[in-house]
């Protein structure tokens, strides 16, 4: 049976879990020269109130591009190869997920983020932004690695009914095969 959280985006599975929350247009881009190229205040406000009180694991350019106000109710840990002044920096996901272990973690990407974090994630948490992009030749595009559908099950597309065009979509990760049995 599908559950309850999977048709509701404004609940969550029990805790505690591990999650990656992501937004992304057409082509899955999230980001084009370091911020997000479209403006959805009621995703933002969506954003921190699911992730608040839990940690969230993010890239040094996602951290670098997010207000510090906006952290203050959760436990940021940043991925970067060298220590951040003035919060919690991890060389690797590993590292980071060993340091939240028994807590809520969400994951809210970049890239390599997102990629090294469906080893880990037990749902995806997917916003589709209507707003049609056209990055301009040399712009840096960021992208949302690509769901495998024999690993990840979607939920129904669940249109947001105060932000129009907004549709959220939640993935949830599928049983492992009993060894000897077909792969989904
Ligand atoms: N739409 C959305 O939902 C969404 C979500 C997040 C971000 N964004 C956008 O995406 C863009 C940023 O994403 P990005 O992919 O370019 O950069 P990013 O992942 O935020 O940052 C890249 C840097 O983070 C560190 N890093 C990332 N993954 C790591 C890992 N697994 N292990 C160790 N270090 C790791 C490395 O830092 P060092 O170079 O210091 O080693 C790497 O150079 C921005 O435009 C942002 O606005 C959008």
């Amino acid at each position: 049976m599908t559950p309850g959280w999977m048709r509701d985006p404004d609940t969550v599975p029990p805790h505690p879990f591990r999650g990656s929350m992501v937004a992304y247009a057409s082509g899955r881009i999230i980001g084009i020269d370091g911020v997000i190229p479209w403006n959805h205040p009621l995703d933002v406000k969506r954003l921190w109130r699911l992730t608040r009180g839990a940690a969230i694991v993010l890239g040094r350019l996602t951290w670098k591009s997010m207000p510090r106000r906006a952290t203050r109710r959760c436990r940021p840990l940043v991925l970067s190869s060298r220590p951040l002044r003035r919060v919690e920096t991890f060389a690797s996901l590993p590292a980071a997920l060993a340091a939240a272990e028994g807590e809520t973690v969400w994951f809210l990407g970049g890239t390599r983020v997102y990629q090294d974090a469906f080893a880990y994630a037990d749902f995806l948490d997917v916003t589709l932004i209507p707003d049609r992009l056209a990055p301009a030749p040399g712009q840096r595009v960021a992208t949302f690695p690509r769901i495998d559908p024999a690993r990840w099950e979607p939920g129904p597309d669940l249109p947001d009914p105060d932000d129009p065009g907004v549709i959220r979509r939640r993935y949830r990760r599928r049983p492992i095969p009993f060894p000897g049995e077909d792969e989904p």
